[in-house]
This record gives structure tokens, C-alpha cells and sequence, in this order.
């Protein structure tokens, strides 16, 4: 990380101290999210808007409060629960994840990448996010919202999928050390608020001084 990296990383952060957008999995400023929320919103969030997740996953967690509750659960019940959102072999996985975590790791999620991705339905996205949100470890989260907002800024014009190893070792530059899981969320809520796919309100923009893509 450079200079001009740890700059960015802290406008963006003071940014999001301002306009972070309220989710029930979010801890308040300076708090931490558990595992389980951070876990469950994130393999709802996989595909799916977070308008759509928010009543989902305030039902869920209602109905489930602890990971060794939704193990317990039967899936008949989870699929009921899950019924709308979609793309069910998550809500599979959610089961036999839950039920890893408690039998494998005592009912408390792993810290490590390794450990993490060895779960269901636990890919490289998802382990990062739970990784920097959830233990606040420095993790590089990129999902489709960050490898936008990371093309625009240097502007990086070259076509998906070959672009992506490029877009991923950006974002890993500018990720800084501490509060990786706040930097990550406030990427995502720039790329949701501000730097949308049509029509990004760029005067609005922490990053707009430096921003090589403002007229993509
Ligand atoms: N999309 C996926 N995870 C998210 C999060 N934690 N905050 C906002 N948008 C998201």
C-alpha cells in the first residue's frame, strides 16, 4: 500500500462513517458483527439485492439466533423459510454449513481462510467477507459492486473475465490493514449509492479528486 493507497482507504472510510446505509447485520459504528449474521447475510447477499435479503434475513435470524439453532433446524423448514430467494442449493449448503460449524469447530465459526473455505458454500468472496466484517482480519472482499467501482478508478478498460485477476490485485492495494471489513462495506455502498452501474453521481464522491474513469 502507498501513500496515496492509505489516503483513499481513509476518505473512503470517513465516507461510509457518514453514510453507511442502516442493514440489520451491521454492528453500530465501532462494533462488530458476529460471525453467524455476517455469515448468513453474506450467502443471502450472493446473487440476490440487499433490499431483497433484509425481511429474509430478519426472519431467519428471529427464527434461528444461533448457528447450533439452524443446525438443529430441519431443511424442510430452512427451504420453507428460503422460499422467494432463490438459487436453493445456498440454503443447502446454510444447512450443511451450520451443521459443520457446530460438529467440526464447537459452533464457532473459523478465523482462517483455509478452515472457512473448507465449509459449504463458502467460497473465496465469502471467507474474505467474513474474514474482514466478522474478526476484522485484512481480507480483500471483491464482489461485482467492487470490481466496477475498481475499473472506473483506474480506469481499466479491458473485458471480463481476463480483467479480473487485474481488478482483484487493485482492490488488495488499496484495502488498508485495519477496519478491512468497514473499507469492504464501504466500497460495496459506494458502488450501490454513488458509483452505480448507469448515471454514477460522481460530484458526490470521496474518491472523485483522483478517479481516472469519471467519464465512463
Ligand atoms: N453485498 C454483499 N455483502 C454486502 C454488505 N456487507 N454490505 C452491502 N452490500 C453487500
Amino acid at each position: 500500500m502507498t501513500a496515496s493507497d492509505a489516503t483513499h482507504a481513509l476518505l473512503i472510510l470517513d465516507w461510509y462513517d457518514c453514510h453507511r446505509r442502516e442493514m440489520p447485520w451491521r454492528a453500530p459504528p465501532g462494533g462488530r458483527s458476529t460471525p453467524y449474521a455476517v455469515w448468513l447475510s453474506e450467502v443471502m447477499l450472493q446473487q440476490t439485492t440487499v433490499a431483497t435479503v433484509i425481511p429474509y434475513f430478519n426472519k431467519f435470524i428471529y427464527r434461528w439466533p444461533t448457528v447450533e439453532a439452524l443446525a438443529m433446524a430441519s431443511l424442510e423448514e430452512i427451504l420453507y423459510f428460503w422460499q422467494g430467494l432463490g438459487y436453493y442449493a445456498r440454503a443447502r449448503n446454510l444447512h450443511r454449513c451450520a451443521i459443520d460449524v457446530v460438529e467440526r469447530f464447537a459452533g464457532c465459526f473459523p478465523e482462517s481462510e483455509e478452515e472457512l473455505r473448507s465449509l459449504p458454500g463458502i467460497g473465496l468472496y465469502t471467507a474474505a467477507a467474513i474474514r474482514a466484517i466478522a474478526f476484522d482480519k485484512h481480507a480483500v472482499v471483491v464482489d461485482g459492486n467492487v470490481e466496477r467501482v475498481m475499473a472506473r478508478f483506474f480506469k481499466i478498460l479491458e473485458p471480463f473475465p481476463d480483467v479480473k485477476p487485474k481488478l482483484y490485485m487493485r482492490a488488495s492495494r488499496l484495502t488498508p490493514l485495519r477496519r478491512s471489513g468497514d473499507y469492504a462495506q464501504a466500497v460495496m455502498d459506494l458502488g450501490a449509492t454513488i458509483c452505480t452501474p448507469r448515471k454514477p453521481k460522481c460530484t458526490l464522491c470521496p474518491w472523485k479528486e483522483n478517479c481516472r474513469g469519471q467519464s465512463i
